[in-house]
């Protein structure tokens, strides 16, 4: 039951989102005309969408239409896109399939898909600076800019992805501690700050709700790459649309690495009852964010 409507939650999100990525991003055959295909291929190339489903779940939980919240949700998935264009590069993780397909540059080569992962962060920006829907006017869109922005650069998402590859090409076991401080920059600081946009568009927002959708963001944008982490080890490359084994052929410092599947799996499990816990003081409007949780740690791709 909860299920189904989850699935069209998810559905609706997507389709918002989508429609208004279509729009926002340059038509294909606009010049140069590579760099356009490339970048669309990459936004618009069938992934889950769960991050604009965090920023719309967090709207409604606080009493925000998800139409209000189209330029914050859709520059989480610009960034998102652009680091996956990154991340698969031969500099990084030389992935050759992402979303059942080549990798954008296995498609427009490595140079083409830089420069789509740059401009994709650049429209992400030029989006939150212009949009007049946002509530809470351009003061909030200067929060979001700066929330965003944190969360991608080197205290962010990309700071994490350096410790990343510095801790795959040290060939050491690192802990715990220095595992998680991966995880939560590398994947967690874009998933918390999704959550967070949604909250800057509220400014009279009471400071503890704020802190316990944050909380729950937290908790949750850990276990999201404990997951994902799960499934390189255990999915199918077929479901996943990704190469599985990867991360264990490529000495990735990940949780099953570290603690082996039943507890990484415990671990992200523990980490889902602490999200939920952190919205026990909200109504129903919450539950999108109650089923996102549960879909987090139980999804196959
Ligand atoms: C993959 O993210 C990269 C990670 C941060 C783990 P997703 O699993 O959200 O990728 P798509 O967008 O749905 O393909
Ligand atoms: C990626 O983590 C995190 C990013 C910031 C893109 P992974 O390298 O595990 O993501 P996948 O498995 O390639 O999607
Ligand atoms: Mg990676
Ligand atoms: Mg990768
Ligand atoms: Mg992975």
């Amino acid at each position: 039951m909860t299920d189904s409507r989850l699935q069209d939650f998810l559905v609706e999100c997507r389709e918002r989102v989508t429609a208004a990525l279509e729009d926002l991003l340059p038509e294909p055959e606009i010049q140069p005309e590579p760099l356009h295909r490339a970048m669309r291929y990459a936004v618009l190339g069938g992934g889950k969408y769960i991050r604009p489903a965090l920023t719309y779940g967090a709207g409604l939980a606080i009493g925000l239409a998800p139409q209000t919240l189209n330029a914050p949700a859709c520059a989480l998935e610009l960034i998102h896109a652009y680091s996956l264009i990154h991340d698969d590069l031969p500099a990084m993780d030389d992935d050759d399939l992402r979303r059942g397909r080549p990798t954008c540059h296995k498609v427009f080569g490595e140079a083409m898909a830089i420069l789509a992962g740059d401009a994709l962060q650049a429209l992400a920006f030029q989006l939150l600076a212009a949009d007049n829907a946002v509530p809470g006017g351009a003061e909030a869109r200067l929060a979001m800019s700066d929330t965003l922005a944190r969360a991608c650069g080197s205290r962010g998402m990309a700071g994490g992805q350096a410790l990343d590859l510095s801790a795959a090409a040290s060939g050491w076991k690192i802990d715990l501690v220095a595992l998680e401080n991966i995880h939560i920059h590398k994947t967690g600081a874009l998933i918390r700050a999704g959550v967070r946009m949604a909250t800057l568009a509220r400014p009279e927002l009471d400071p503890k709700s704020a802190r316990r959708l944050d909380r729950y963001a937290k908790c949750l944008g850990l276990a999201f790459q404990i997951r994902d982490d799960i499934l390189d080890e255990e999915g199918e490359t077929t479901v996943i649309g990704k190469t599985q084994g990867k991360d264990r052929a490529q000495g990735k410092a990940t949780y099953p690495a570290l603690l082996g599947l039943t507890e990484a799996r415990e671990k992200a499990r523990i980490l889902i009852n602490e999200a939920l816990t952190n919205l026990e003081d909200f109504d129903e409007r919450a539950d999108p964010l109650r089923w996102i949780a549960h879909y987090i740690v139980d999804r196959d791709r």
